[in-house]
């Protein structure tokens, strides 16, 4: 809790939120996935690491899960907390660029990408290109799990993927917007 407000105030616009995500929240991130059949999960953004302790409670062993953190001193202590276990790999980069990181670790799809960025505070630019990428590394039958604080960028998101869930979640600081998307049968390039 107190390097994730350190770090928000460092960044605020990169880190996006004052407090990790709450139980409830991450709950309703985990209810969409389908543990048996993920073969590779990735995370953006994973920050301390709330969802990340949710998603190998519930794995299978062989399920791969990719973290994907901007944030050095966040990267630090994932590092420090799961750099031993098996199938786990903490990228220190950004999400606009996991088709190279995938590949770089021999995957080239995800069954599931779970996102918490804030698009809202991000450019957006960067914002297209993270949705771009997500939706070229996606497997057909993969999903895109993304919580927002608002609803402001549904028609971005809308651009890439086509909605099949929405839950608003009010026991978190501040409540939050589930959106569970499949990839949509056309979208715009890079
Ligand atoms: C709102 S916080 C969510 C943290 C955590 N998932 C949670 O729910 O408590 C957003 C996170 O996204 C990270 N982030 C922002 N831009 C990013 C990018 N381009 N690539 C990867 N991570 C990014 C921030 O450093 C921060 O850890």
């Amino acid at each position: 809790m107190a390097s994730f407000i350190g770090e928000f105030f460092r960044n605020p616009a990169v880190v996006g939120s004052l407090v990790p995500s709450s139980p409830e929240l991450t709950a309703q991130v985990m209810a969409p996935i389908d543990f048996g059949r993920a073969g590779c999960i990735v995370e953006y953004g994973p920050g301390t690491g709330v969802f990340t302790e949710a998603l190998l409670q519930r794995r299978r062993p062989e399920t791969r899960i990719v973290l994907i953190e901007v944030n050095r001193r966040f990267c630090q202590l994932l590092q420090e907390r799961y750099a031993a276990h098996v199938g786990v790999h903490i990228i220190h980069g950004s999400a606009d660029r996991t088709a190279e990181y995938l590949q770089a670790l021999g995957l080239t799809a995800a069954d599931y990408v779970v996102c918490g960025l804030p698009f809202s505070s991000l450019p957006r630019r960067l914002g297209w290109r993270v949705l771009a990428h997500t939706r070229e590394v996606l497997l057909p039958a993969g999903r895109l799990i993304l919580f927002q604080y608002s609803e402001r960028n549904r028609r971005l998101f809308e651009r890439f993927f086509r909605l099949e869930g929405h839950e608003h979640v009010l026991l978190n600081l501040p409540p939050a917007h589930v959106f569970t998307y499949a990839p949509a049968a056309e979208a715009p390039a890079v």
